[in-house]
């Protein structure tokens, strides 16, 4: 199998001829490393069954959603639009949930209705959806799914935690009652119950999160067959951070679902839902350095791809491994994985208008200087880390800067295009 990394170094010569062939600035995907992240989630441990959605909202390419269920896994979708994609990537409609904030009405709800019948999966996120959806779900013999809101949630940062009380996502607990309410009056049974905490959880809140699901289940829903833990499975893009170990967690969850089986004599199917863990770290960004600043504060380095490839750390606060290549791709200049060679320090930003577009910011948003070996103009820029939450949450035209193109770096270490650059006449193909 050929990487794009290997032991935190990245392959200069693949990188410079991702450059070379598809200009920059481009994301590339790496296919090993992402077929790596799905056989993880599919051989955590599980104690009945195991279903791994992948959370296509990470990024809904369509090559990378049909490598991934080809590799076995089913997908959560966040849209109508989104499960639309995955049926045209070829996903079959059983294999896709839909959990969503939207509330379908008029030609929406007709197609919702229309994928339903073909064995689409629905989730019922707020006691609207549910009461809207209930009576159809009861005529048609349509099994629905509820998201419920536990009260408590974890993220990397505090708007990506969906499961406390400042956001509202799912039926909260003290809703429940409602929720059976309209389940009686329609005549539905809820057998799917469903929470998502939040993006980048600490590990230990999504362990409490397996053991809260297991008590409300056991208290409030005697016909549930299955538990879905959601995503937020933390991956390390950083050296310094620690991703979430896998097996573990299957472990701790396999341990308490069955000890759910021996105190209540039902067994539970398990499901979770990850997409950062799947993606982040098989996609990478491939810039050029254009320009060289420097304030009486910081030196800056600008690169020809920024917010509008990578916005995490604008949207964040969130840290992503720098790599310098020269600018023939013959060598790694510098690794953010090996800084013993680092001599210089800047602020690495993109060329929009925005003094935000940077990709070392801190949480405050203050544009921070980096420690690397010192660049040159014309030199690769890698930002790692960006398969999930980058292309698919980019305000890619800003400025009127053009969507990246997509290149998959393949498992026998081909580069494949599967997205092209969008062009000047597409961003304007809608304007009358
Ligand atoms: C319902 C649901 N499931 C799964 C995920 C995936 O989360 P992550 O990418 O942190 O694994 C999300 C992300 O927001 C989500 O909303």
């Amino acid at each position: 199998m050929i990487r794009l990394n290997d032991f935190s170094k990245i392959s200069s010569n693949i990188v410079g001829q991702a450059a070379h062939q598809y200009g920059t600035p481009l994301y590339i995907y790496d296919e090993a490393l992402i077929l790596e992240r799905c056989k993880e989630c599919i051989d955590m441990p599980h104690a009945y069954g195991l279903i791994v959605r992948y959370a296509m909202k990470a990024n809904s390419n369509r090559t990378l959603l049909k490598l991934i269920t080809d590799a076995g896994l089913h997908l959560d979708a966040s849209s109508l639009n989104e499960v639309i994609r995955a049926s045209i990537a070829g996903v079959p409609y059983e294999k896709i949930m839909l959990t969503t904030q939207e509330v379908h009405t008029g030609a929406e709800r007709e197609k919702l209705e229309e994928l339903l019948k073909k064995g689409l999966r629905y989730n019922a996120c707020s006691l609207f959806q549910l009461e809207m959806i209930a009576p159809y779900a009861a005529a048609e013999n349509i099994d629905i799914g509820i998201r419920i809101h536990p009260g408590i949630g974890s993220g990397e940062s505090a708007t990506r935690n969906t499961g406390d009380d400042y956001s509202c996502f799912g039926i909260h607990l003290s809703d429940i009652k409602e929720a059976h309410k309209l389940a009686k009056k329609y005549g539905i049974k809820f057998h799917h119950i469903h929470v998502h905490i939040g993006s980048g959880a600490d590990t230990k809140i999504w362990r409490q999160n397996i053991d809260l699901l297991l008590s409300i289940i056991e208290e409030h829903f005697p016909d549930a067959d299955t538990v879905c833990f959601g995503g937020g499975i933390k991956e390390a893009r950083m050296p310094e951070e620690t991703a979430a170990d896998v097996p573990l967690l299957g472990s701790y969850a396999r341990m308490r679902v069955e000890e759910f089986f021996n105190k209540t004599g039902r067994k539970l199917k398990t499901e979770i839902e990850p997409g950062t863990y799947i993606l982040a770290n098989g996609g990478y960004a491939v810039t050029r350095l254009i320009d060289k600043k420097k304030t009486t504060r910081s030196n800056f380095i600008i690169l020809d791809g920024g917010m509008e490839i990578n916005a995490r750390p604008l949207l964040y606060g969130s840290k992503h491994p720098i790599y310098i290549v020269s600018n023939d791709g013959a060598r790694v200049i510098s690794s953010e994985f090996d800084s013993t060679k680092h001599d210089f320090e800047a602020v690495v930003a993109g060329k929009c208008c925005e003094s935000g577009d940077s990709q070392t910011l801190d949480m405050d948003g203050h544009a921070v200087p980096r420690s690397m070996v010192e660049p040159h103009i014309e030199d690769i820029v890698v930002i790692g880390g960006v398969g999930a939450y980058c292309s698919s949450m980019s305000p890619h035209n800003y400025n009127s800067h053009p969507q990246a193109p997509e290149v998959l770096l393949t498992k026998e270490g081909e580069l494949k295009l599967i997205r092209k650059q969008q062009t000047l006449e597409q961003m304007l193909e809608n304007e009358i």
